[in-house]
């Protein structure tokens, strides 16, 4: 565990300023088209990796499921899709996220229950939940922190399953990966009239994942955090990973 908090500190020591000050900006200043910059960040691949990521959560009927940095509601609303009757709670501190989360849900006739909140502490009891999820987000957080939160609130026998970008193991692959950011970036802050916020953030956003683990590395981290049954895909050589761990 040593290795990964020295990590931790670096990242923090790197990031904090934004995490804490400018992210939430960020997300107002995109909430309203937050889905279709994905999907044209992602060459329209998004829907594909999205449906990959939700049909490896295994379900059963009124499960309690917390899906944190919800966003637009986009895994719940996908969850509620498959099975209706789970009872299905969003947590993210970016209102304006939520509220269109909130619009996108109702739509559907869905109900996702929403607390606007920091996730590094989770205000949920232990041994709460049966399945909690997080998407495209880790790379924002500290994550031992919050990995130690949702490990709290899961239920013993319960399943965390993550989805992020990730730092990919391979070198060229890498480099690849750095390079397409540094174009699409800028592009797409360029698209979409990103506000002063969105546009100071860009390098960030390279950084924040040149910085992050590999697939390899959140394994192991999942393993000392103490999670059992670990699984893990990848995408795009290690550019994407999504994992499966059990609360032993
Ligand atoms: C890229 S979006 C991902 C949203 C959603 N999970 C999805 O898959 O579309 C990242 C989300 O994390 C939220 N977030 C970032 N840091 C957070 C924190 N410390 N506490 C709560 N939410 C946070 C942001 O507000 C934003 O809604």
């Amino acid at each position: 565990m040593q290795s990964f908090l020295e990590k931790e500190s670096i990242r923090k020591e790197a990031f904090q300023n934004i995490w804490s000050d400018e992210l939430d900006d960020v997300f107002s200043d995109v909430a309203e088209y937050y889905d279709q910059v994905n999907i044209i960040a992602s060459l329209g691949l998004l829907n594909r990796w999205r449906h990959r990521f939700v049909s490896t959560i295994d379900l059963s009927p009124g499960q309690k499921v917390l899906d944190v940095c919800a966003g637009t509601n986009v895994i719940g609303r996908a969850l509620l899709s498959r099975e209706p009757s789970l009872d299905v709670q969003a947590i993210d501190k970016s209102a304006a996220m939520q509220e269109v989360g909130q619009r996108l849900a109702q739509e559907k006739g869905f109900t996702i229950k929403s607390t606007i909140s920091d996730v590094h502490q989770l205000p949920f009891p232990d041994n709460h939940f049966d399945i909690i999820t997080l998407q495209w987000a880790s790379r924002h957080l500290r994550i031992v922190d919050v990995f130690s939160e949702i490990t709290r609130v899961l239920k013993p026998g319960g399943y965390f399953y993550h989805c992020d970008m990730l730092r990919p193991k391979e070198k060229i692959v890498a480099q690849l990966y750095y390079a397409y950011l540094h174009i699409s970036v800028p592009m797409l802050a360029f698209l979409f009239r990103s506000g002063p916020a969105a546009l100071a953030c860009r390098d960030y956003f390279i950084e924040a994942i040149r910085m992050f683990y590999s697939s390899d590395e959140l394994s192991e981290l999942l393993a000392e955090i103490g999670y059992s049954n670990i699984s893990s895909k990848d995408i795009l050589g290690g550019a994407i990973g999504l994992h499966k761990a059990c609360k032993a």
